[in-house]
């Protein structure tokens, strides 16, 4: 039964199980020159990216990929489909306006008639949707949340060289944690924060007609349905946000830097996270990159990042994890766990 009338008692929430799903094609920085006028070296110095996943856009689509991960972090956490009583998916590129991806995932993976919705974040998309869901079940209305993040962003890419500084940094994937009521209020979240600010879309937009380009940038019915991005506004905005962003995380939950055990990052750039890295004396174990193999790949960056720690039994339970994001609209996010 979904929707579970409000507990009197808040309730301790943790992270049971996680999973990933990746397109098949695997497009090397080596793939793209012939594509496009690029190289190896300009993508890998720029960005850190080496290779990343393409879908097939005849074959699959973001709820294909979401579904899968839900079913691989449903099946990690030890539970069946029907356990399942919310599906919350933080996704910028749905297949279609509606249904929502979350809805198709419900439907897709047998967990019945539930609560479903997609929360739109871009890159934040994963951190406000799991922000969202801890505080559903710790208010005692759900108890075994999917929360997923899922886009398939090559599809506003031009893969040609006039969009030669956008295409080469996106990939797509899904990627999935199962969050569960638990009777130990330790677990769950410590601090959180969401922010946004709509003036700074003008750097990092994709427009659907004419009305949608801003004073700054010149009209081209060629950029319709294509990212638009000033590479080195949003380098700045990214820069400075992660700092201010980990601090005020730091700051709302009384712990210091050295106390938070991983940083699960959006994978938007390798320079990006090594000035955090730098910021706060974090080592690489620390801070886990994997954009030399996916690329930047939007809502599931995060979680692909955490399903990937965690196979690897890096993350384990009575550690302390922030996850934190920022990306179009603009937004920035954080949500830091004690598993
Ligand atoms: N290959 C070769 N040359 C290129 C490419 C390419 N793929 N793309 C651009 N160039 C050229 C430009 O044309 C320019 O040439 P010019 O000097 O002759 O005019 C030169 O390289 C430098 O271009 P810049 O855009 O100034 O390059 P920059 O050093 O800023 O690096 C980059 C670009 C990698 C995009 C960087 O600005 C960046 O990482 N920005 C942040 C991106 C980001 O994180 N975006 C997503 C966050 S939000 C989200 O995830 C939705």
């Amino acid at each position: 039964m979904s929707g579970r009338g409000r507990s009197p008692v808040c309730v301790g929430v943790e992270i049971a199980g996680s999973g990933s799903s990746l397109p098949a094609r695997r497009v090397t920085n080596g793939d793209l020159v012939a594509m496009m006028d690029t190289s190896d070296e300009w993508i890998v110095q720029r960005t850190g990216i080496r290779e990343r996943r393409i879908y097939d856009r005849e074959k699959e689509g973001t709820a294909d990929l979401a579904a899968d991960a839900a079913r691989k972090a449903i099946a990690d956490a030890g539970l069946l489909p029907t356990d399942i009583d919310l599906v919350v998916v933080g996704t910028m590129t749905p297949d279609s306006p509606t249904p929502s991806v979350a809805c198709v995932v419900a439907d897709r993976i047998g967990a019945g008639k539930v609560g479903a919705f997609d929360v739109n974040g871009a890159c934040c998309g994963f951190v406000f949707a799991i922000n969202t869901a801890h505080d559903l079940i710790n208010g005692g209305a759900y108890r075994n949340v999917v929360v997923a993040g899922a886009d398939t962003i090559t599809r506003f890419c031009d893969f040609s060289t006039a969009g030669r500084n956008v295409a080469v940094l996106f990939g797509d994937a899904a990627a999935a944690v199962v969050l569960r009521v638990s009777s130990d209020t330790s677990r769950g979240l410590l601090a959180q924060a969401m922010h946004s600010d709509g003036g700074g879309a003008k750097n990092l937009f994709v427009p659907g007609r004419k009305q949608d380009f801003p004073s700054n940038v010149e009209y081209d019915p060629k950029r319709i349905n294509q990212i638009y991005m000033d590479g080195q506004a949003v380098f700045k905005f990214a820069v400075g946000t992660f700092s201010k962003l980990i601090e005020q995380t730091l700051e709302r939950s009384g712990l210091k830097a050295d106390e938070v055990d991983h940083y699960v990052c959006h994978q938007s750039n390798y320079r990006i996270l090594d000035s955090a890295r730098e910021r706060f004396g974090l080592s690489p174990e620390r801070l886990h990159v994997n954009i030399d193999r996916y690329g930047n790949t939007v809502g599931a960056s995060v979680p692909l990042v955490f399903d990937e720690l965690r196979k690897s039994g890096r993350v384990q339970p009575g550690q302390k994890v922030m996850f934190l994001a920022f990306g179009a609209g603009l937004t920035w996010g954080s949500s830091l766990w004690q598993l």
